[in-house]
């Protein structure tokens, strides 16, 4: 599929160069054009015949069949606001956590602003783990490949989110619809702390076995 990425850091390049990998077509978009074309430039290099291109905020969008909101908090709506119209009614994936210490604000969770702002069909996906993890080929430990929750209410989104987390060798599992999205951004944050605190955020939960449900 044709995969626009607003963002060309390290979200749009891990992800993005998986995608690549697996035969999808993908642009990536930053503030500047020409630095991140010399990003794509290195995405292609690493992405085994594929090629990387970039664009605008808005060319991006409106390339990809699915766009990923990969950018800084910071630069959240103004960069939603170009990318125009392009998004309405499109499988958007939005990974985004709050930022810094203090950042996480229940009242305000970001993939209801994505969707407001977006029009798009938003799953909200990617954001419990640190971007070298969407690095490794494939996310696998202790022989268990990594599970990725999606929240989101679109079944065509749902779908396609769900081929690209398989595209990572890794295994979709259903989190609930678009209401849940925000318990992702917290359980994020929660878990960061965690391993900020030094923490092994893994350990604090039991095995299926023992999760009370039978
Ligand atoms: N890094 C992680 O481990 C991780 C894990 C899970 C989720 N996330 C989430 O993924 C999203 C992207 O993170 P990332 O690690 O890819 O970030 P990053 O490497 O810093 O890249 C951020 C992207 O945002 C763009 N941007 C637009 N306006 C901006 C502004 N005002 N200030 C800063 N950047 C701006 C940057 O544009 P330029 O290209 O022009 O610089 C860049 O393309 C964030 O929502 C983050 O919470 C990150």
């Amino acid at each position: 599929m044709r995969i626009g990425i607003l963002g060309a850091g390290g979200m749009a390049d891990a992800l993005g160069t998986q995608w690549a990998r697996a035969g999808h077509e993908v642009m990536i978009s930053g503030r500047d054009v020409p630095v991140s074309a010399a990003r794509a430039a290195g995405m292609t290099a690493q992405a085994q015949g594929a090629v990387v291109r970039a664009g605008s905020w808005a060319e991006a969008a409106e390339f990809g069949e699915v766009v990923m909101v990969a950018v800084r908090q910071a630069g959240l709506a103004a960069v939603l606001r170009s990318a125009g119209t392009a998004l309405r009614g499109k499988p958007v994936i939005d990974v985004a956590n709050a930022e810094g210490p203090g950042g996480y604000d229940p009242a305000r969770p970001i993939a209801p602003m994505i969707r407001e702002l977006t029009g798009g069909h938003v799953v909200k996906a990617f954001n419990l783990c640190h971007v070298d993890v969407w690095r490794m080929t494939p996310p696998v430990f202790d022989g268990r490949p990594l599970a990725v929750p999606l929240c989101g209410d679109d079944p065509a989104a749902l779908a396609a989110v769900r081929t690209l987390v398989a595209d990572l060798g890794c295994t979709p599992v259903d989190g609930g619809g678009f209401e849940r999205a925000p318990l992702l951004e917290a359980t994020a944050t929660f878990m960061i702390g965690l391993w900020f605190g030094g923490a092994d955020a893994q350990a604090v939960l039991p095995p299926m076995s023992h999760s009370g449900v039978s």
